[in-house]
Parts: C-alpha cells; sequence; structure tokens
C-alpha cells in the first residue's frame, strides 16, 4: 500500500539492519561454486544476455562506490560500513561469479563500465552544499531501492528458469545464494530513504527539486544513460518475461519513491517516468532486432 509504515525507521536501527547483513552474508567465495551446467548451449540460448547484462552490472559496484564517494562526502558510519563492508565486498563476488558463468558458456567476459559520468560529477561538485547533499542523499537511496529490487526481481525469475532446466548446480550454488543477498540491500535503501521523509531531513522546495531530478534522470539498472545499455537492458526485460506486464513490473520497482516522493498525487501506481524507461528500453531492443534481421 502506498501508506508510509507505521513503524519509525531510526538509524540505530538501520545500523543494526546493516551488521547483521554483514554477520549472516559473508561474500560468496569464488570456489564455493559448483560449475557443473547440463546444457551448456540451452543456458547460453535462453539466459545468455540476461547473465552478461547481470554480470556487468555487478562488476560495476566499483564504480558506484565511486561515484557514491563523489556524491556523499559526508557519508555517516552506516553508509560507510554497509557500502566498505557489506554491499561492495557481495556485489563484486557476485559479478565475479556470474563473469565465470558466462565465459564458462562460451560468452565473452563482461567489460564494466566504470567512469564517473559528468552529470555525477557535477552534482557531486554541487553536494559540498549542505541543502544539495541531503537532495543527492535521498536520489541515491531511491536509485539504490530502485535497482536492488530489480536485482531480487531478476535473480527470482532466473533461479525459476533454471530450475525448470534441471540446472541445479547453477540454481543451488549461484543463483540462490546471490539472491539471498539482494533483499538485504534493497532493505537498507528502503529503509535509509523511509527515515529521510519521516524526520523531514528535507523542506518542500528540496523534495520538490529531488522529484524534478528523478523525473529527469531516472534510468534502469545498469543503462548508464547509453541507448546501447537501454536496449541491452530491454533484452533482459524480455527475456525475463517481464514486458507481459510492463506496468506491474513498473509498479514493483517504482513503489519506494511512489509512496515517498509522490503521496501526494492519490491513486497514481507508479511514477510515470519508470513505465517510461521500461517502454524506451523495450523499444529500443526491439528495434536492435528489426534492424538485425533485416541485415541478415
Ligand atoms: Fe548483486
Ligand atoms: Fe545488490
Amino acid at each position: 500500500m502506498t501508506d508510509m509504515p507505521r513503524q519509525h525507521i531510526t538509524q540505530k536501527k538501520i545500523a543494526e539492519h546493516v551488521q547483521r547483513l554483514g554477520e549472516l552474508y559473508p561474500p560468496i567465495p569464488l570456489d564455493s561454486v559448483d560449475r557443473t551446467i547440463k546444457r551448456p548451449g540451452l543456458v547460453a540460448k535462453k539466459f545468455g544476455h540476461v547473465i552478461d547484462y547481470l554480470a556487468r552490472v555487478e562488476l560495476e559496484v566499483d564504480r558506484n562506490v565511486l561515484e557514491l564517494l563523489v556524491l556523499l562526502p559526508d557519508a555517516d558510519e552506516t553508509n560507510k560500513t554497509f557500502y566498505a563492508d557489506v554491499w561492495q565486498p557481495q556485489e563484486i563476488q557476485h559479478g565475479l561469479i556470474l563473469d565465470r558463468l558466462q565465459q564458462d558458456l562460451g560468452r565473452a567476459a563482461a567489460e564494466p563500465h566504470l567512469e564517473v559520468s559528468f552529470p555525477i560529477r557535477i552534482l557531486g561538485a554541487l553536494a559540498n552544499l549542505k541543502p544539495i547533499q541531503d537532495i543527492a542523499r535521498l536520489m541515491y537511496f531511491l536509485t539504490g531501492a530502485s535497482t536492488e529490487r530489480q536485482a531480487v526481481l531478476a535473480y527470482n525469475q532466473i533461479n525459476r528458469g533454471m530450475q525448470e532446466l534441471e540446472e541445479t548446480a547453477i540454481s543451488e550454488t549461484i543463483i540462490t545464494p546471490i539472491k539471498q543477498q539482494e533483499p538485504g540491500h534493497f532493505a537498507f535503501y528502503q529503509m535509509s530513504a523511509t527515515a529521510m521523509i519521516q524526520d523531514k531531513v528535507l523542506r518542500p522546495w528540496q523534495l520538490f527539486l529531488t522529484r524534478v531530478m528523478r523525473e529527469k534522470s531516472y534510468n534502469l539498472v545498469g543503462t548508464n544513460q547509453m541507448k546501447n545499455f537501454k536496449a541491452d537492458m530491454g533484452g533482459v526485460v524480455v527475456d525475463l518475461g517481464f514486458d507481459s506486464d510492463l506496468e506491474g513490473y513498473a509498479r514493483e520497482i517504482g513503489r519506494v519513491e511512489n509512496r515517498l516522493l509522490w503521496a501526494h498525487r492519490q491513486g497514481m501506481d507508479f511514477p510515470p517516468y519508470i513505465l517510461k524507461a521500461l517502454r524506451e528500453s523495450v523499444d529500443l531492443y526491439r528495434e536492435r532486432l528489426e534492424r538485425g534481421l533485416k541485415l541478415a
């Protein structure tokens, strides 16, 4: 529902959550993976593109850390512990494990995009001003909540697919352990964003600006505002079957910001810019497919 959670999210609660994540989920060691693949050709055909995409995005965690250092020069202890001791060490293992899987499937190694973009650097320069820093922080938490939710949904779907293909080793020693770690990331961002709204950290003009900036800059996970990656993401959406209900998918990945930023828009299911980004990605993917067919 669109209601604010009744519970007040305190900083202590967030800190405890981070500590628990660190204790419960150590980074997954590469050698814990059983590399048995029964039908590599079939797995590659059904999930090759999706695994390529996720491997690259997970490996881009190192850029995300750089962005975070640029955007949040004054990050507190909880945030530092989260990204340095929990999140980065977990995500980089996801990336390494998936990158090896894609190569086991006969596909090229991932090429993560590790350069911090120009808009982020601009925002980072402005973020030295306290009111902008608060806006950047909320944007960062909202982005985290939306991208981690996309990760949760993707891994759930892949896992179902791997089980159907009876690829037990992939399902049990790769996807399941990875997928267990994503909801904790989502919860961290969700709680952090919620706390900022509950504590009224932002003045109305700051919230207004946050909404405008979300509308202008919302990006699906891993698209890095680049056309090629947007088309790739469209392929992921289609391969995982989310295109049959794009609105339902938009509702899932936009729930946190719909509740926190757009509560005054009664009856809105999700912020429209999310569905727009999804449609754009799927369209770019389909156009690319058609171009490929014409060339063939
Ligand atoms: Fe991950
Ligand atoms: Fe994650």
